[in-house]
């Protein structure tokens, strides 16, 4: 049996409790382990997000396994989640290999365009019992770049997160309110009253992409204001590359992975703990 869940239950629970689920971008067995390990250690419920760029570095029945593994050795709920596809294609093979959870994000198309592509991921991923995310609005690279009117084009205008989720059937919805993804230039901005007014008109729960870098009580505020889900990937993947820095420049000739990997582990342990606490994860099951 597979030991994966789609994230339908852990999301909807996130949404009764009022706290987020944590979606961890991991790139290989380490950074997979480090996430399982925490969430277990924590009681907290964990969803290991893939790109589609690291579906291809590790391939999917690699990740499969692992995460399987990662599920048969913790007993709080784990699922697997493919985050940002944009090719609908894609979304097939990897359900078929045994994904759970996915995202299609079409959020650069025009709206009408964006509800037909993921009404069709919807109409497969349903009959395998697999959830899906969408984007509506735009989560800019570097929101500094933009100027007032367009970054305010950008943003999930809450009408149409109404008429969007009623026409594709989502189980959840990514919202732009003012993240990026990758490091911000100054302090974040983000539109709580926005986020309040989505909240207030859609029901089901709601996603925060790009929360590395954004201090802990916006986050926080967010998740307080209907957020049920944080995705973060820069803020593991720098302490995790740092650690091997400095372990390489303290031990130059070092060669065994088993060495090197560890420091990075154990960095990237302390911060994964961290964004559980801030999303209030632990001791729910
Ligand atoms: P960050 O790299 O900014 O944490 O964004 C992660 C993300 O949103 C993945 O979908």
């Amino acid at each position: 049996m597979n030991p994966l869940l789609s994230s339908r239950q852990m999301l909807k629970d996130a949404q009764t409790y009022r706290y987020a689920v944590p979606a961890f971008n991991i790139h290989n067995m380490e950074t997979m382990q480090v996430v399982a390990d925490v969430a277990k250690a924590m009681h907290s419920p964990l969803i290991i997000a893939v790109t589609p760029s690291t579906l291809d570095y590790a391939r999917p029945k690699y990740i499969v396994a692992m995460a399987s593994a990662a599920a048969a050795y913790t007993d709080t709920p784990v699922a697997i989640h493919l985050d940002h596809f944009e090719e609908v294609g894609k979304i097939k093979e990897a359900i078929q290999e045994g994904f759970r959870s996915c995202m299609i994000d079409a959020s650069k198309e025009p709206f009408e365009k964006n509800i037909e592509i993921v009404k069709e991921v919807v109409a497969y991923a349903h009959r395998y019992d697999v959830t899906v995310e969408a984007e509506l609005g735009k989560l800019v690279g570097a929101e500094d770049d933009l100027v007032v009117a367009e970054q305010e084009a950008a943003y999930t205008n809450p009408a149409d997160a109404v008429d969007f989720v009623a026409a594709t059937g989502i189980d959840s919805l990514a919202v732009a309110i003012g993240t990026a993804h990758g490091l911000y230039r100054g302090k974040p901005k983000l539109d709580f009253n926005r986020l309040r007014e989505i909240r207030k008109k859609v029901d089901i729960p709601l996603v925060l992409h790009g929360a590395s870098d954004v201090p802990d009580e916006l986050v926080e505020k967010a998740i307080s204001l209907g957020i049920c889900k944080v995705n973060i990937a820069t803020d593991l993947k720098i302490p995790f590359s740092n650690a091997l820095k400095n372990f390489f420049a303290e031990n130059p000739l070092a060669s065994d992975p088993r060495k090197y990997m560890t420091p990075g582990k154990k960095a990237m342990q302390e911060i994964v703990e961290h964004k559980i606490r801030v999303c209030k994860s632990h001791n729910r099951y």
